[in-house]
Order: structure tokens, then sequence, then C-alpha cells
């Protein structure tokens, strides 16, 4: 595990907006699964001015995860934060992207649409993810395999109370669709991102705990090319 620490949240992102710039200049044919949260937006609203110009016709993009039985148009939807963020203010043509869709009927057969386009593609370039408080990848919550690709979990309560934060009004939340732990260990390159010092616990026990499903997140010490971008005050309990 490599970590990098940048001084505050302002700096992390723009790092983690410079890496994903260059990474698409690199390999500008790459699949990468992005995370949603609050911890990636404003490195997508950078990567969004820094990326102008920059050719993203053969990129694909994959949302990382949904809740079940939210709407795409939702605030909340992992959809909503990656294109209202990224892909909009980039133009990125929507053949070039997709996500999980969570009010589908057929679950299973989500599963498998982005399975099947990861394998295309030869598996994931790139997977950027954050981390819960309990140490949930995505929506893989603590006892997730890391033997799975993509699956629907059932939400902790801590990730269910949480989760409220992005919506504007209570939101009944109960499942998740989700790449799974496997793509993410197949992945060229893994990143974690973690930002304030609500998340210094979790990654401390991220980077000294054993590697068990009971901690997903502890599947970076798994990784061969795994990256933590971290900021100071997450990174507190790492130095
Ligand atoms: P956050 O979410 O970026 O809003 O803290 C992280 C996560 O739960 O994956």
């Amino acid at each position: 595990m490599q970590i990098h620490i940048s001084k505050n949240h302002e700096e992390l992102s723009d790092f983690t907006a410079q890496y994903l710039v260059d990474f698409i200049k690199n390999k500008p044919n790459a699949t990468l699964v992005l995370t949603s949260g609050d911890t990636p937006k404003l490195a997508y609203q950078k990567m969004a001015v820094l990326g102008k110009g920059l050719d993203f016709s053969q990129v694909t993009f994959i949302g990382l995860d949904e809740w079940i039985g939210i709407p795409p148009e939702s605030e909340g939807s992992c959809r909503y934060i990656v294109e209202e963020n990224l892909l909009k203010p980039l133009q990125i043509p929507s053949q070039n992207y997709t996500f999980f869709d969570g009010l589908s009927d057929n679950l299973a057969s989500e599963c498998t649409r982005i399975d099947q386009l990861i394998f295309e593609k030869g598996g994931l370039d790139l997977i950027i993810v954050g981390i819960g408080l309990n140490g949930h990848i995505g929506l893989n919550e603590p006892h997730s395999s890391f033997e799975n690709y993509c699956h629907v979990s059932d939400l902790e309560e801590i990730t269910i109370s949480v989760g409220q934060k992005y919506f504007t009004q209570a939101t009944p939340l109960t499942q998740g669709i989700t790449v799974g732990l496997k793509h993410l260990l197949e992945a060229q390159t893994a990143i974690l991102l973690a930002s304030g010092s609500k998340k210094a616990d979790i990654i401390q026990r991220t980077i000294t705990e054993e590697i068990s499903e009971v901690l997903p997140s502890t599947v970076f010490q798994k990784h061969h090319n795994a990256l933590l971008f971290l900021d100071e005050e997450a990174a507190i309990y790492t130095k």
C-alpha cells in the first residue's frame, strides 16, 4: 500500500483530480469505476476543470454503487453525484458511462450487466472508492466476500443513518447494489480516498488490522497496487 497525505481536503482534491486526469492521458481507453459520496465531489469538480479538452471518447466510467429503490435523479444517488460534478461539466456523452439502476425489478441482471461490461473491457484499469465508518467499500458492508463481483447487499444501521446526509429528507434505505471486492482486487489500480478526522480511526484499522471480510477495507492490504489518498486529519494515526 502506498499512502499519499495531502494537507487538507482542498489539496487532497487537487491531487486526486490531477492523478485521474494524468491516468486518462496515459491510458485514453481506460475503464474506471467512480465512487460517490461527499469526499470525492471537490476532486470531481476540479477534474472537470483540469480535464477540459482531454479526449474522453474511449474512456468508460462506471458508477460504484446505488441505493436500491432510489431514483437516478435523486440528489443522493451515485449517478447524480458523479454526473453533476464530473460527467455533465465535461460533457461526457452518455454512451461513455453507466450506473446501476437502483429501481430495476431485476437486480440480478443489473449485476450481470455491469459484470459483463467490466469483463468485456478486460477488467478495471482503476477503481476509486471512499470508506464508511464501518469500513465499507462501496456498499460492500462488513462480512462481504472478497470473492464477490457485482452484488446486492443488506445495509448496516450505521450506513443507513449516515446515508441520510445525502438526502434533503428522511429516506428509507435498506439495500444497495455495488461493484464487488473481487473487481477491486482485479483492478490494475485501486485508490481509497478519505478526508477528515471522522475517518482517522477506520483508516488506522484498515492499515493495521488483519485482512478480513469483517472489515472490508482491509482488502486494500491484499491489492497489488493500492493507493491511499488521505488528508492530514484522516491520516493522523498512520504516522
Ligand atoms: P463519504 O462516504 O465520502 O460521504 O464520507 C464514503 C463512503 O461511505 O463510502
